[in-house]
């Protein structure tokens, strides 16, 4: 099979690696791809917007299934495009998209179907909103609808954090046009559970796993949100049988009523749930792989992964047998520039990348890196992902931190205690 990926962070090297293992796999290609994923797949300089420009390639070059890292292309209709001329893509449309585009979007869809989610209420203008807001208990979570890069969701402790927030939503445009229309719900509290499953495009789903993010940039889950420091898969307390149970919950309805509107998903199916006292609730549901939560489980997957989503695209994961997994446990931890996730020095230099030793269940992949004069630099907020496989997630952090204890970066950050839960 000839298989393109549209992305170039951590979560696209590790996808192509994953792909790369697959006997399957003949030929491999990323859009636009990084110089670290150039020595496992040819990165191709395509702009991801370019819809007319991606298509062309994947006629010319034979491609046999695109698989979309990101959720911008996914909501901009990559996949539409594709499909459209009979290329199999992994990744679902762009009104699928519409449940990571839009909270609002998702809300309406639990509130029809019952799924549990935190009570909320959606505001169009700055004085509806705040004069909600006065009448509110503490804390409350005040979302932007539309895509902010994980910075939407602000969590106020009192009436002052929520008119800043209502301020930055509708008066100073922080987040575009994402913050026009503005979700405010209730807070709740318990234990984050990220959980996946697979889904066709004839609806069937296949939950693979669950993993646990780490957001916050500091340890102690302190400072502020970042696209995830780290995470580890699966999440102990969530059993196989639990997880089954909570796709059946979470996931198959929602399917199931996007299929009824002529909406057929297919690819990830990411729901970010809350387990708080009272049972499991829906956060917020993505439409890709996460990131970096597929760099701990790509590694752990021993099931072909190239297999699972080219079944996924073509509507037969019913066959698929039992997924099997390499070991019990992976972990990542994310290496960030000093200062992320606000200002950060650009392009500076990783001096010995090229010399780490990795043992046979340790694996580095990068996230933001570019390769001058043969020398590894940094380029991005989130730069290297460090990722081990073991029997228990204590043993497996040490041998990261052993991998991490011989990078030589001046500007590298990490946070020592991801997994702290267990
Ligand atoms: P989201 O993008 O909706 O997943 O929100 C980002 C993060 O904000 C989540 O991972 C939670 O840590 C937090 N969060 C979002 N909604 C709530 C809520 N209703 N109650 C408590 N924390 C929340
Ligand atoms: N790690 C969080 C996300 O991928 O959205």
């Amino acid at each position: 099979m000839n298989v393109l990926v549209i992305g170039n962070g951590g979560r696209e090297h590790a996808l192509c690696y994953g792909i790369k293992q697959s006997p399957n796999c003949s030929n491999l290609y990323c859009i636009p791809g990084s110089d670290a994923i150039s020595e496992i797949a040819s990165s191709i300089k395509i702009e991801v917007d370019d819809h007319d420009a991606i298509l062309k390639y994947c006629v010319e070059s034979k491609i046999d299934l695109v698989v979309i890292g990101p959720e911008l292309p996914l909501t901009q209709g990559l996949s539409n495009r594709l499909i459209n001329n009979s290329i199999l893509v992994f990744g679902p449309d762009q009104m699928g998209a519409e449940l990571e585009k839009s909270k609002k979007f998702t809300k309406d869809i639990c509130k029809k179907l019952n799924i549990a989610t935190a009570a909320y209420d959606v505001f169009e203008n700055y004085d509806d909103a705040l004069t909600f807001c006065q009448n509110q208990s503490y804390p409350l979570v005040i979302k932007a609808d539309g895509l902010a890069a994980g910075k939407g969701v602000i969590i106020c402790e009192k009436i002052d954090d929520a008119k800043d927030a209502l301020i930055k939503c509708f008066k100073d445009n922080s987040f575009g046009d994402a913050g026009s229309v503005v979700v405010i719900e209730e807070f709740l509290v318990g234990e984050e559970v990220s959980l996946f499953s697979l889904v066709d495009k004839n609806g069937f789903v296949l939950p693979l796993t669950t993993a646990q993010d780490h957001k916050k940039i500091l340890e102690g889950e302190k400072g502020l949100n970042t696209g995830g420091m780290g995470a580890y898969t699966p999440v102990p307390s969530i059993s196989s049988n639990k997880m089954h149970e909570l796709s059946k919950i979470f996931i198959e309805p929602i399917v199931q009523y996007l299929a009824q509107k002529g909406i057929n998903y297919q690819g990830m199916f990411y729901a970010g749930l809350i387990v708080t006292e009272e049972g499991p609730n829906l956060l917020e549901i993505n439409v890709r792989f996460g990131d970096p939560e597929t760099q701990a489980i790509i590694p752990l997957l021993e099931t072909d992964l190239l297999e699972l989503l080219h079944a996924s695209a073509t509507g037969s994961l019913n066959e698929i047998e039992k997924i099997k997994w390499k070991n019990d446990y992976a972990m990542t931890v994310v290496m960030a520039t000093n200062g992320y996730p606000e200002d950060y020095k650009k392009l500076t230099l990783i001096s010995n990348l090229e010399n780490i030793f990795l043992r046979k269940d340790d694996y580095l992949f990068h996230a933001g890196t570019t390769l001058r004069e043969h020398k590894w630099l940094s380029n991005g907020g989130r730069v290297l992902n460090i990722s081990s496989t073991g029997k228990d997630l204590k043993t497996i952090r040490q041998n990261i931190h052993k991998v991490i204890d011989q990078i030589n970066w001046d500007e590298g950050y990490y946070r020592k205690d991801i997994g702290w839960r267990y």
